[in-house]
């Protein structure tokens, strides 16, 4: 990007652009990541002036940078800021937008609004010309409520767009311990060789919250869990670990890999709904040390049959992953702050160590709150006194990416928000991918209406309901916490 640019976050007083766009812009400025002629222009409905606008991102900015605030550096990073308020569904707004942008060749369109908006401002970009020339868009999740809605959302915008214009987010993969997981496959020869239904015996991918639902009772009691987390983020991780790899690291490669896992789930429908997934609500219970209330009582008592917690078991019917089992999880309430996945290879074919347990070989990758990678082996201790014979016990080879690269954590935002500025889709969700993961979701909450499948209560501050348990137990596995 050289010239003059601007990116317009539409919805910009709105939660995630003060809790996260501001913050992650000004870091990148701080690091002089920015193009110099970039300017980043708030537009929503509220009549703020230039002034308002900045005071209010300032306010912003400061919470989120936890002593890593400048006034000198905020000084510069102000001079980006610009506001144009009006309703983003009116033609009107575009015209003092278009006399903002006059004169910038490169135009980021941020739509930080709620979907229900899509339709009209990407309409309205086209009208307005704004859309024209060297113009990109970038959309928030949730990308539709199912295919079809995902399929609506997409075909606005690419009436607007050419699908390499569009940007559409998965903050996920703006996650430095989820990139790793790239080069922890691709750029060492010691497991990819290994990384098959040959010694794998299965894997467990966690993202569980200790918050609940946070005010948001409104957006999630339409979405759940399943459309929530699982569609999205977890099923973006699950491609990084299963994928093929790719020829190159250019964008169409990677993804082209991505569907092709995307594709290959095997459907969860029917009978196998029932014994491969479960959905539970969180009732009251104590987390982190605090009583906290029901999903119903956030809910102000209403009765809602919307999961905050998944559990499945999901297969990828493919040469390398025949009869490898996936496990997935991901809930609201649980006991505590953790995303991690799990290789679990298989045991040694053969013991000589006759009466000693010997515990497989893990591979734990933990993407947050630390980020940490850690290998589980078998040693001998050093002890003397066997009279069976060698002692054993599993240790761990442990590696801190937190300790190896010290310094501030990075927001996700900050390189999502820098890959769209320098036009490389590589960690943007192509429709392909959006649609046929949510193709696989559907058939799930399909296969829930029609068998009837309420969630299961659990307690908030425990890992889920008893059938969460129960569906790896049934196939001889327990989950790694
Ligand atoms: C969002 C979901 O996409 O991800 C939230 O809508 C969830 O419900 C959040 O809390 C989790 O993100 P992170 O980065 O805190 O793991």
């Amino acid at each position: 990007m050289n010239g003059r640019a601007a990116i317009v976050i539409f919805g910009a007083t709105g939660d995630l652009a003060l809790r996260m766009l501001y913050p992650s812009l000004y870091f990148l400025h701080a690091d002089g990541l920015l193009p110099g002629g970039l300017r980043i222009v708030g537009a929503s409905r509220s009549p703020f002036s230039d002034a308002e606008f900045a005071t209010k991102a300032e306010a912003a900015v400061q919470e989120r940078a936890d002593g890593h605030f400048s006034d000198a550096t905020w000084a510069e990073f102000k001079r980006r800021l610009s506001y144009c308020g009006g309703d983003a569904s009116e033609p009107e707004m575009y015209v003092r937008l278009a006399g903002m942008l006059d004169g910038a060749d490169e135009k980021i369109f941020y739509l930080s609004t709620s979907p229900s908006l899509y339709g009209a401002i990407t309409r309205n970009l086209e009208r307005s010309g704004l859309s024209r020339g060297d113009a990109r868009v970038v959309v928030e999740k949730p990308l539709g409520k199912d295919l079809k809605s995902c399929r609506e959302i997409n075909d606005a915008l690419g009436h607007a767009f050419s699908e390499d214009q569009i940007f559409r987010i998965d903050h996920y993969l703006g996650k430095e311990a989820v990139q790793n997981l790239l080069a922890l496959r691709f750029a060492n020869t010691l497991f990819e060789p290994l990384w098959n239904k040959v010694s794998i015996d299965h894997v467990q991918i966690t993202v569980a919250e200790t918050v609940g639902v946070e005010g948001r009772f409104g957006y999630y009691d339409e979405y759940g869990a399943i459309r929530d987390m699982v569609q999205n983020h977890l099923l973006q991780l699950l491609c990084l670990v299963a994928m093929e790899p790719p020829a190159t690291i250019d964008a169409d490669s990677v993804r082209n890999e991505k569907v092709k896992v995307l594709r290959s789930l095997r459907p969860l429908n029917g009978g196998e709904v029932g014994s491969k997934t479960v959905r539970g609500q969180y009732r009251a219970g104590v987390a982190e040390g605090r009583s906290v209330p029901g999903y119903a009582q956030e809910a102000d008592g209403k009765a809602s049959d919307t999961e905050t917690f998944v559990a499945l078991c999901a297969h990828v019917d493919n040469w390398r992953w025949a009869g490898v089992p996936f496990y997935l999880r991901t809930g609201k309430r649980m006991p505590e702050r953790s995303s991690q996945i799990v290789i679990q290879f298989k045991s040694v074919p053969h013991s000589i160590f006759k009466g000693q347990d010997l515990l497989a070989n893990r591979l734990t990758i933990r993407l947050q709150p630390e980020e940490e990678i850690s290998l589980q082996l078998m040693n001998k201790t050093p002890t003397l006194e066997t009279a069976r014979g060698m002692e054993l016990k599993p240790l761990s080879l442990d590696l801190s990416l937190d300790d190896a690269f010290k310094g501030r954590r990075r927001i996700a935002y900050e390189r999502l928000l820098l890959e769209a500025v320098r036009n490389d889709p590589t960690l943007f969700v192509r429709r392909d991918e959006a649609e046929a993961a949510w193709t696989w979701i559907d058939a799930i909450v399909a296969g829930w209406s029609k068998a009837g499948i309420k969630p299961a209560p659990y307690v908030a501050g425990t890992w889920g309901p008893a059938g969460a348990y129960a569906l790896v137990e049934r196939d001889g596995r327990s989950w790694y916490e």
